[in-house]
């Protein structure tokens, strides 16, 4: 099936590691010309390194930004604007969870976590939008998680934060719409990546016994998945590359739950 993804120019924040990695793999297979960025450069430098050897003769670019930093940002659209003409896919996905209660969370972590699942959006789209209006469209997607419907108290910032970004992902749904500008959420259940790696080292270092196979399945039991297991990175990024596609045209103000059954919400 052809997505329609041939030399469209796709920007994904946080495309050095896990879903972000996986999401421009995918476009880049489609014949996307594919910008990632991410803080970390040697991280960043080896995802761009793999993405060149994997999908040869693409066009891939790699920038270190942080998307929490507006002119970094600018940077970044600027830069790919120049390269490839226009920017007609923003995939924001850059960030993290934190795992605190209401007790728990001082004031500054809830204004870090605020910014972060704000400003993370915010400078993003706010650089993007004249581009795409400019190209007569586009598709924006925003990488959201099932908290953000379906809140849980040992995750408390994040999961209001989260609501907050599907308020706003529909709000821009509306008011893109005359520019077909097309905003849409991809709601996350677990999925293996980077954060859970990180996760499993904390336990291992903290004296855990299980292997990360055992302990991820155990998080999955714990968190009750119906599929009973964690998803893969290439299973969010089927769904931000559909949403990306020609075929996902009538589609603006969605919100998709890739999350194995978990949102037990009607
Ligand atoms: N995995 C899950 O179970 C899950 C669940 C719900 C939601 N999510 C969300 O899905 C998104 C992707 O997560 P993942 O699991 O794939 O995580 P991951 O493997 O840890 O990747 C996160 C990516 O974001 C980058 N990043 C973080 N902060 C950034 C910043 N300020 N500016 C630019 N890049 C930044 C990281 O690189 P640097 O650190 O080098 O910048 C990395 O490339 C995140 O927003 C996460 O919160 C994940």
């Amino acid at each position: 099936m052809d997505l329609g993804l041939k030399d469209k120019v796709a920007i994904v924040t946080g495309g050095s590691s896990g879903i972000g990695f996986a999401t421009a793999g995918l476009l880049l297979g489609e014949g996307a010309k594919v910008a990632i960025c991410a803080r970390g450069e040697e991280r960043l430098d080896t995802a761009f390194l793999q993405l060149q050897a994997e999908f040869a003769g693409a066009e891939v670019m790699a920038q270190p930004c942080d998307v929490l930093d507006e002119k970094q940002v600018a940077a970044l659209v600027k830069a790919v604007k120049e390269r490839w003409g226009g920017i007609d896919i923003l995939v924001n996905n850059a960030g993290r969870g934190r795992q605190t209660t209401f007790m728990e969370t001082t004031d500054a972590a809830w204004r870090e976590e605020l910014n972060l699942k704000f400003f993370s959006l915010i400078y993003p789209i706010r650089a993007v939008y004249p581009v795409m209006k400019e190209r007569g469209g586009g598709r924006i997607i925003n990488i959201n998680a099932v908290l953000s419907r379906q809140p849980e108290a040992h995750m408390v910032a994040t999961s209001a934060a989260r609501s907050g970004v599907l308020n706003l992902t529909k709000s821009l749904s509306t008011e893109f719409a005359p520019d077909n500008i097309l905003v849409n959420s991809v709601n996350i259940g677990t999925v293996k990546s980077g954060q859970w790696k990180a996760r499993f080292e904390k336990y291992s270092q903290g004296g855990g016994s299980l292997n990360e196979d055992e302990w991820q399945r155990g998080e999955a039991a714990k968190r009750g998945i119906p599929l009973g297991r964690m998803g893969e990175p290439d299973e969010v990024a089927h769904a931000i590359v559909f949403l990306a596609s020609a075929g996902a045209s009538y589609i603006t103000g969605a919100s998709i739950d890739v999350a194995g059954g978990t949102g037990r919400y009607i």
